[in-house]
């Protein structure tokens, strides 16, 4: 393992900036830190993770990286491009400083978000190692590849007559749950896709998903690739406990959920992205307290357009809510989910939250927004059988069905013993002898050989 006099124990981890994209990786960066290796952080200034929350990993902070970069009013495709090039920029004297510090551990190898995906070329460069972390699902991977194909042979864009009609070769897939971007045109959005599609010169893909939920498209991905991919989640399940979360929980609503029973209550959230207007917000509220079913609902700031945060609730509504609603502006979502209170849970499914619902057997009211959580949200519906998908616009009544769906009605208790069944497979999943534990070992093999 010694190699020019360093043993080449560290691993250099390069997240996206976005909640969801981090937290991932720092569960990466934990996994592997209890497996012998030391973990540097390289981020961009923009959005940093938090070092106190990973006392044992080391951060690089890349200098002249930060941005006023806001989802609603900026293109995505033009912040991930300039902060690929300004992270280029740095990155290469940033770890040759580090390195001169006189760090015990050589640099084993990099691995890298596919959105950063600058950090393979300074890797060739430095003549080191690549690895690429995918955080989003595999299935969701084929679909947005299959976006370039599909644009080629004249099926996209689709009129909205279309929107319902299956997609060639992408079943469970309707045309209405391919992965556009909204925060970009689609011409610059697939140049992003076949950016993100290449592996270049990197050695291997890490998948945070499992063979139990994503076998076919797992194999898929690997007939068309020529190097190993390792399908290693639920890193949340694997990694220590710690939290990555760049803003603060209120884990005040535990203590209300200790007074809630059994299944009893629907957690409800968005992500870190999603957003909606006043008029939807509203009838989110009223959907959820006609059900009259118990709610914890996660509002975050910013995320209702045009308000701060619930101030443009009605008043008389807003006496309705606190009688059985709680609303938090974060929640400890893991701990939430855990809870033997929560009986369902209202989702945008981002794959993050999507995982750590089925991780727990909590069966979703899906409320895709964009992107990846319209296939995420297809296959909790449709292939997992763990949940119902809301399809049309934000309206009360619907939301109170759905609620009603999950929580009281017969569907919902059938849904939550297939997520129960599911939970145990993923839980084989990862013991020892597990898909996901064998890939995670030959993966520690590959970073060992490096
Ligand atoms: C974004 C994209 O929207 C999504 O489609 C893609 O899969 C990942 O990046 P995001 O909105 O961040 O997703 O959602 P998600 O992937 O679900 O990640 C959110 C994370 O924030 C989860 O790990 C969740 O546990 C955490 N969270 C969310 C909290 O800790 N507290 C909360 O109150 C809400």
């Amino acid at each position: 393992m010694e190699k020019q006099g360093k043993r080449r124990l560290r691993v250099v981890l390069v997240p996206l900036p976005f909640q969801g994209h981090i937290n991932p990786m720092l569960q990466l960066g934990s996994i592997l830190r209890s497996n012998g290796f030391s973990i540097t952080v390289v981020h961009a200034q923009y959005s940093p993770p938090d070092p106190s929350s990973h006392p044992d990993f080391s951060f690089l902070s890349l200098p002249d990286t930060s941005s006023d970069f806001n989802v609603l009013t900026s293109d995505a495709f033009d912040f991930v491009l300039q902060l690929n090039a300004k992270c280029k920029a740095r990155f290469r004297e940033c770890l040759a400083a580090d390195e001169a510090t006189g760090a015990d551990d050589g640099i084993a190898c990099i691995i890298y978000d596919e959105f950063m995906f600058f950090s393979e070329e300074t890797a060739k460069d430095l003549n080191l190692p690549s690895i690429i972390l995918r955080t989003s699902s595999a299935s969701n991977f084929l679909a947005r590849t299959a976006l370039i194909q599909l644009k080629t042979e004249g099926h996209i864009p689709f009129p909205e007559s279309r929107s319902q009609d299956p997609v060639p070769k992408l079943y469970p897939l309707r045309f209405k749950d391919l992965p556009f971007s909204i925060f970009t045109n689609l011409e610059n959005f697939l140049q992003m896709v076949s950016k993100t599609s290449n592996s270049k010169t990197s050695s291997a893909i890490i998948h945070n998903t499992i063979n139990c939920l994503e076998n076919s498209s797992l194999a898929k991905i690997q007939q068309q690739c020529q190097i190993p991919i390792f399908p290693i989640g639920p890193m949340h399940k694997i990694a220590s406990a710690s939290s990555s979360s760049l803003l603060e929980e209120d884990s005040s609503c535990l203590a209300w959920l200790h007074k809630q029973s059994c299944n009893s209550v629907i957690y409800v959230s968005l992500g870190t992205i999603a957003f909606m207007d006043v008029k939807e917000f509203v009838e989110m509220a009223w959907g959820l307290t006609n059900s009259q079913q118990s709610f914890l609902w996660v509002v975050r700031p910013g995320s209702v357009c045009g308000a701060e945060w619930i101030e443009v609730l009605p008043e008389g509504l807003k006496e309705n809510i606190d009688e059985r609603g709680y609303i938090v502006k974060w929640a400890p979502q893991k701990k939430v989910l855990a809870h033997n209170a929560v009986g369902g849970f209202l989702s945008h499914c981002g794959w993050n939250s999507t995982l750590e619902s089925i991780c727990e057997g909590v069966p979703m009211i899906c409320k895709p927004c964009f992107g990846d959580q319209r296939v995420n949200a297809r296959y909790v519906s449709h292939v997992w059988s763990v949940g119902l998908e809301l399809e049309s616009e934000l309206e009360r009544g619907e939301i109170e069905r759905a609620v009603r769906r999950l929580i009281v009605d017969e569907e919902g208790k059938e849904m939550r013993k297939r997520g129960k069944n599911l939970k145990e497979r993923i839980e084989l999943c990862i013991k020892e002898g597990g898909s996901s534990n064998n890939s995670l070992n030959e993966l520690i093999e590959m970073i060992m050989s490096f």
